[in-house]
This record gives C-alpha cells, sequence and structure tokens, in this order.
C-alpha cells in the first residue's frame, strides 16, 4: 500500500468477491480516516457483510487488496484481528452462558491475564448496563441487552478499529440512540468505527462518510449532506380540501404534478425561501388558499432510493437532472415516514 493508505485505519482497492457465478463485490475502494465513522449502505444482498468479513479477514477477497490498521488482511490476518473488533450482524452471544461468562470468555480469547480480564468484563458489564443482569443466562436477555453485550464483547480486546454490521437492527429508538451514544463515547477515544446499517438516519447521524453499495460496486460515496445534494426529490407539497382551488393551483403553478391520490400538488423546489415565496405569491396573486403546506428536502431515503436497486444508474453523474422528471424515489415516500 502507498504511505496515504498508511494513514488511514482501513483502505481498499479493488476488492473483489464471487461466491459461485454470483460476483458480490466487483471492485470496491475504500479509505476510512483514523478516528471517523465511515458507514456503508446498500439493499439486502448488496454485499456490506461480504465487505464487512473480508476487511475483518473472516473471508478472502478473490482480488483487490486491503489494509486494516496498517496491515494487509491476506498476509498479515494475525495483525489485523489484534487490531480490530467486529461485532455481526447476528449476534455472537452464546445464550446458555451468563453475560459474564461470556465476556470472561472474550477476554480468554484476547489471551487477557485473568484478573485484567474480570476488571475488563466488569467495567464494560458496567458502562454498557449489564451489571444486574450479568449472572443470568443471555438467552433471557431482551433483543436490545443481546444487541449491548454484543458490543461489549466487541470491545473486551480495546480494538481500535471495530466493526459494527447492522448494530441497532431490531431495536427500540431508545436502545438505537443508546448505541449511538456508545459509538459517539468510542470515537471520542479515537476508535475507528466502520459501520454498515439499513437506517439510513443512522449514518446520517453518526457517519463522516457513507458509501452507497449496490450491485457489487460503491455508486456514490461522500458525507450526507454532499449525497443529498446528488439527488433530486426537494419538492413543496401542497394539499387542497376544495378541487376547484386544486384545479386553479395546478393551472397557477405551471410544472406542478399531482402528488398521489387526492388533491395534492408537487412542486420541485430547492426549499429556499426564495422559491417558497415565489409559490406563494402565485397563490396569493390567484387568491388561491392551499390547506396544507409542507417543504420537502431531500434526505438519504431520498439518496438510497435514487442510488440503488432497479434504479437508472445516472444519478451520480448528473447530479442536476431536471427536477420536473419524475424522481427515483419510494412511491410512498410520505407514508414511510
Ligand atoms: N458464504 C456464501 N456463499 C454463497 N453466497 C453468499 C455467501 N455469503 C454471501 N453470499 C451472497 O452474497 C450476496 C451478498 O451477501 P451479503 O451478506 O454480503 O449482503 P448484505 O449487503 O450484508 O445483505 P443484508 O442487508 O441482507 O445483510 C448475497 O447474494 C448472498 O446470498
Ligand atoms: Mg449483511
Amino acid at each position: 500500500m502507498t504511505t496515504a493508505a498508511h494513514q488511514c485505519a482501513i483502505a481498499a482497492s479493488g476488492l473483489r468477491k464471487s461466491f459461485g457465478e454470483k460476483k458480490v463485490l466487483d471492485g470496491i475502494d475504500l479509505r476510512v480516516p483514523q478516528g471517523t465513522v465511515f458507514s456503508l449502505l446498500g439493499p439486502n444482498g448488496a454485499g456490506k457483510t461480504t465487505a464487512v468479513k473480508i476487511l475483518s479477514t473472516l473471508v478472502a477477497a478473490d482480488g483487490g487488496r486491503a489494509s486494516v490498521a496498517g496491515h494487509d488482511v491476506a498476509a498479515d490476518a494475525q495483525a489485523v484481528r489484534a487490531a480490530i473488533g467486529v461485532t455481526g450482524q447476528f449476534s455472537a452471544v452464546d445464550g446458555l452462558l451468563t453475560g459474564e461468562e461470556n465476556m470472561l470468555l472474550m477476554a480468554d480469547l484476547h489471551h487477557l491475564p485473568r484478573r485484567e480480564g474480570r476488571r475488563a468484563a466488569a467495567e464494560l458489564l458496567e458502562r454498557f448496563a449489564l451489571t444486574e443482569a450479568a449472572r443470568k443466562p443471555a438467552a433471557t436477555y431482551s433483543g436490545g441487552m443481546k444487541r449491548r453485550l454484543d458490543l461489549a464483547m466487541t470491545l473486551v480486546g480495546r480494538p481500535r478499529i471495530i466493526f459494527l454490521d447492522e448494530p441497532t437492527t431490531g431495536l427500540d429508538p431508545r436502545s438505537r440512540h443508546a448505541v449511538w451514544g456508545l459509538v459517539r463515547d468510542l470515537l471520542g477515544e479515537g476508535v475507528t468505527v466502520f459501520l454498515t446499517t439499513q437506517y439510513l438516519d443512522e449514518a446520517d447521524d453518526l457517519a463522516d462518510r457513507i458509501a452507497v453499495l449496490d450491485d457489487g460496486r460503491i455508486t456514490a460515496e461522500g458525507s450526507a449532506e454532499e449525497l443529498k445534494r446528488l439527488v433530486p426529490g426537494g419538492h413543496v407539497r401542497l394539499r387542497f380540501t376544495d378541487p376547484v382551488a386544486y384545479q386553479e393551483a395546478a393551472a397557477v403553478l405551471g410544472g406542478a404534478a399531482a402528488d398521489g391520490e387526492g388533491l395534492s400538488l408537487r412542486i420541485p423546489s430547492d426549499g429556499s425561501q426564495r422559491a417558497l415565496r415565489s409559490v406563494l405569491e402565485r397563490l396569493d396573486a390567484a387568491g388561491i388558499e392551499a390547506d396544507e403546506l409542507a417543504v420537502h428536502t431531500p434526505d438519504l431515503d431520498d439518496v438510497f432510493f435514487a442510488l440503488t436497486n432497479g434504479e437508472t444508474r445516472s444519478a451520480p453523474s448528473t447530479p442536476s437532472a431536471q427536477p420536473e422528471q419524475p424522481t427515483r424515489r419510494n412511491p410512498h415516500p410520505e407514508a414511510a415516514r
């Protein structure tokens, strides 16, 4: 790897992986600076877990190369393993063991001296609010408790780089926020986090950089704000109860499109004050009053729908596509929120 790659906690170039005939990763490049959160987004089956497994040395790539903590994942897997922690998509918790026993097992795996292992286990159980449940079999834990135990187990070896594969799937909002808080704490300690998630607000909230993986390739990469600027989807939405007002508004606001069922209009807009004023002035001038008005700015959901699966792939190269054209997005965006 080049010297630049050494400043990265994780660097990969041209990673390829197939399972039989199926090409899962088709040339992936990644660079994750130390002490940052990097999030890989993508639909089910996109190859996120496969990427995590390659970077954490659990699976060998067919081509390309990757280094983690400055060590080549293929040539120096032992050194990589010593530097990382992995919380898999599916829990590594042994339900027959208690929370504490699970922790001590991890401490043994990391060859911690017995006393140090006990101290680390107790500290982490406390930090993850599991002290009270520590002596109960993990099988009796709730999903959120198991997830927290999973994370605690990942941290036993004091890794400088952690891989979290969908760490909050299935958690209630409070538990998700608790996990986010723990991730932020780790960041404060300089830990690098590689995160996959299906929750776009999670990536929006936590990630310094986000890459969208689709069909084995990275289709877009940037900060949440940069990605949002790539896609159309901003609009003003007007709802009417009076069919006549609705018809008049549609006539006055050229370029407005009917929005879903009912008497709603969608006017492409960048969401700025000026654009909003222009819409309102045109309505006022015609003496039309809308019953409801909402401004929608593109969010990561729009990015996801525009840049993944089953959609045309022109979005990344044509960020300024005409806003009037039907945007590549969820057919029921409002309902999803
Ligand atoms: N060991 C394996 N053998 C054969 N196919 C595999 C294997 N592991 C993964 N695949 C296939 O590779 C593709 C990518 O799987 P992967 O688990 O990486 O996706 P993912 O992005 O993590 O999906 P999800 O969001 O559902 O977790 C899928 O089509 C999957 O069926
Ligand atoms: Mg997965």
